[in-house]
């Protein structure tokens, strides 16, 4: 076990970056869609979240008392999580793996909060529609191909990179709604051009515009997008 779960402090790679004003920003709509999809589900039941780190969202459900499963590739986030959340069950998941940790109609919330990789994948998908009960919501975050963001793949090819903004948001949306799935809500941001660990003076002011042009409704062609989505009814498996 690290310093950071020995000490309980929150050194973490993706918390760090949370914490600059750009990460604060993103956090604040990430947050106020995760605390909006617990109002719509009323009393705390059962949750999932992949990719956790060390848990900054989990801890805000299991302290409002859901039983939390947590999924990591990373162990020494995923011990800070657990230490972090003695009640969770956190589970050690091979960065290969394409099936979440849980039965068949288990969960009542699903969280994938900036594991962008992962969300638009089929596999993924199909393994929301399986463990998710009906009426269970998912929060997700995705990042859009059809952005202005999207000129990094550009940077990724040359560099030799991961490429991000894979996938088409509205082509996903209507993949999911196809299942049984309803959007109900959806902010687009990111649309202001700070990198990932901005801490500029000028986000407050620059994110403030995106909201006062109405930018955040634009979601087919915003570069992210905070989402939550309904289970509304048992729909057929994806191919
Ligand atoms: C950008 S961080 C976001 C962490 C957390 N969701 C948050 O918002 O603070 C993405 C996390 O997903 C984890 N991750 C990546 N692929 C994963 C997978 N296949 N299953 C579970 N976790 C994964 C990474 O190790 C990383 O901690």
């Amino acid at each position: 076990m690290n310093d950071t779960a020995t000490m309980g402090a929150p050194s973490l790679f993706w918390e760090a970056v949370s914490e600059g004003r750009w990460g604060q920003y993103i956090s604040a709509i990430e947050g106020d869609m995760i605390r909006f999809a617990q109002e719509q589900l009323g009393e705390p039941s059962t949750a999932l979240e992949i990719g956790a780190e060390g848990g900054r969202w989990s801890k805000l459900l299991a302290d409002s008392g859901w039983q939390m499963t947590c999924t990591e590739i990373d162990p020494e986030a995923l011990a800070v999580c657990q230490q972090r959340i003695p009640t969770s069950r956190c589970v050690l998941v091979d960065i290969d793996s394409q099936a979440f940790p849980c039965e068949t109609d288990s969960q009542k919330l699903v969280l994938a909060i900036e594991v962008h990789e992962l969300v638009e994948q089929d596999w993924f998908v199909n393994e929301l529609n399986r463990v998710l009960q009906d009426g269970g919501i998912f929060v997700g975050v995705f990042q859009n191909k059809h952005s202005w963001r999207a000129i990094m793949n550009l940077k990724s090819k040359i560099n030799g990179t991961m490429q991000q903004y894979t996938a088409g948001f509205l082509p996903w949306k209507q993949k999911i709604t196809a299942l049984g799935f309803e959007i109900l809500r959806e902010e687009g941001i990111c649309w202001m051009p700070f990198g990932r660990m901005s801490d500029s003076a000028l986000v407050p002011i620059a994110t403030q515009l995106e909201r006062a042009l109405g930018l955040r409704k634009w979601t087919t062609v915003s570069p992210w997008i905070v989402f939550a989505a309904k289970k509304k009814a048992a729909s057929p498996r994806m191919r």
